[in-house]
């Protein structure tokens, strides 16, 4: 490659990571907007704006969204964390020899740097540095067995001495130094955590949380479907399942979606039923689902098994007739179930709230029971869900809280924008309101004051770093949308 070429490829090495991207001005401005606007909104119905960490033990996720849930299974960006970091190099300098092990030296000189490792990693196990599970003990005890035979091995040739020194590496490999932990793919999860953590059982009842943030998904990109993505969501967590909760936490997004003057806005609502109607729905649905199992095509009939309820999800134009004759959840949940279902929609009917039954809405994480609900919205094609959401009572305690109900949502940011921009609302960077031209040191000093006094009383003001002629400077404030400029000289 010639030098240029080569340059060249270096600039353009570094483009952002497939799946996430850069949000720039003036689309930012809409973004400030619609995160200004739930600021406010969610203020007025009592909600306090609550931070959570990006990462959390893997755990976490696991037990509140379900092993067998696609976010968990497949789209968690996992890694491990540790601190033992004087381990690490002890372990490459242990597993990376270039010496053949032919020789006693060799083989000595290699177990010296094994050995080195398990003693500093036993300590490290001893004060609790490195997690203290029976796997790590037994990977330990392992590899010192595994040096110990080695140890007499030591004057036999390197074909008996290779496997052993195979293992005792994949050993050393196999201890774990931290915790395994994950970006969030997802909030709720996080946020139970919190209540739990800080004692919010203590706070008057319900607490009533909303979050703004990045959340991390290993999807496949495409328009409204993101690596990194942004949610807006809103929890209440507390003693009660009052539908008017339910109702009220759906009214305030529909609010929120008003305020934006969102198009085409859809409101879906079903009930899923609790742990003891779901399952018997389920039993009655996976013996349906076997009847018609050759009208469905590879996945649904996996999850026949699996999770037959996911089957109503299914978007496959050749399943839909066969899907609409199965049996519905809504007949079968039951009398606590039915009665809060019925409660829900009176409660929402109250508030003027239109919604959509819809039987099929199963929503893709396990921690769902009674009420879910899903809200589409105008221009967004296949990924047009904007809003998910649903009650997980019993979740903060499979997590080793108190007893407590539970119900949220969470907004979608990237498509409720898109979804906006589509439908032509994309407020423009506002221009500055004042460009200083000037000309002088003493015109420069003038000028700085200037900008100092007006920035104070809030107008946006460009002040050009270096002097500039008159025409050119005129010419830039034309080019910024100035409303103003300020001409100062000598
Ligand atoms: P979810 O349905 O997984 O629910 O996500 C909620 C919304 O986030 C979706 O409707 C969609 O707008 C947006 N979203 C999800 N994945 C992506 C992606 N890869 N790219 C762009 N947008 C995406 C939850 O996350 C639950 N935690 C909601 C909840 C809160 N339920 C109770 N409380």
């Amino acid at each position: 490659m010639s030098e240029g070429a080569a340059k060249k490829e270096e600039r353009h090495k570094f483009q952002a990571i497939r799946g996430t991207r850069d949000l720039l001005p003036p689309e930012t401005a809409l973004w400030n907007h619609v995160e200004k606007t739930a600021n406010e909104v969610f203020a007025t119905f009592g909600f306090g704006a609550i931070r959570v960490p990006i990462f959390e033990p893997t755990e976490l996720f696991a037990r509140s969204i379900g092993l067998d849930t696609d976010v968990v299974s497949k789209e968690m960006y996992t890694f491990e964390d540790y601190e033992a970091t004087e381990l690490v190099e002890l372990r490459t300098a242990a597993v990376t020899n270039v010496a053949s092990l032919a020789t006693g030296e060799a083989l000595i000189d290699f177990l010296d740097r094994v050995g080195n490792f398990i003693l500093a990693a036993e300590k490290a196990f001893e004060a609790g540095r490195i997690p203290r599970t029976p796997e790590n003990e037994r990977t330990l005890q392992m590899a010192r067995e595994l040096i110990a035979i080695l140890q007499t091995f030591r004057y036999q040739g390197e074909r008996e001495i290779l496997p052993r020194v195979a293992e005792l590496k994949d050993a050393v490999r196999q201890v774990r130094f931290g915790d395994v932990i994950s970006l969030r793919p997802e909030a709720t999860a996080s946020v139970c955590r919190a209540y739990i953590e800080h004692g919010m059982r203590q706070l008057p009842q319900p607490v009533k949380l909303y979050y703004i943030g990045p959340m991390f998904r290993r999807e496949r990109p495409q328009k409204g479907r993101y690596r990194q993505f942004y949610q807006i969501g809103a929890e209440v967590l507390g003693g009660s399942d009052a539908p008017a909760i339910d109702a009220e936490v759906i009214e305030m997004v529909m609010t929120f979606f008003d305020r934006l003057e969102l198009h085409g806005v859809q409101l879906d609502i079903n009930s899923i039923g609790c742990r003891e109607c779901r399952p018997k729905y389920a039993q009655l649905l996976r013996a349906e689902l076997l009847r018609v199992k050759d009208k469905l095509g590879p996945d649904s009939q996996r999850r026949i098994q699996t999770n037959p309820l996911r089957v109503l999800d299914s978007k496959l134009e050749s399943e839909q007739g066969t899907i609409a004759t199965l049996p519905r959840i809504t007949d079968h949940l039951c009398e606590a179930c039915a009665t809060h279902y019925s409660a829900v929609k009176r409660q929402l009917e109250m508030r003027g709230v239109f919604f959509r039954e819809n039987w099929r809405l199963v929503r893709g994480l396990d921690y769902y029971m009674r009420t879910t609900f899903e809200i589409t919205a105008q221009g967004l094609g296949s990924q047009n869900a904007v809003c998910g959401g649903g009650r997980y009572d019993g979740l903060v305690e499979l997590l080793g809280g108190p007893p407590t109900k539970g119900i949220g949502f969470a907004i979608g940011e990237d498509r409720l924008i898109l979804s906006l921009q589509e439908s032509g609302k994309a407020p423009a960077q506002p221009g500055r309101d004042v460009y200083i031209a000037w000309m002088g040191e003493r015109a420069h000093a003038t000028a700085i004051r200037a900008a100092k006094d007006l920035r104070k009383a809030g107008f946006s003001v460009e002040l050009p770093p270096v002097e500039q002629k008159f025409g050119k400077a005129l010419g830039q404030a034309d080019k910024l949308g100035a409303k103003h400029a300020l001409i100062l000289w000598r």
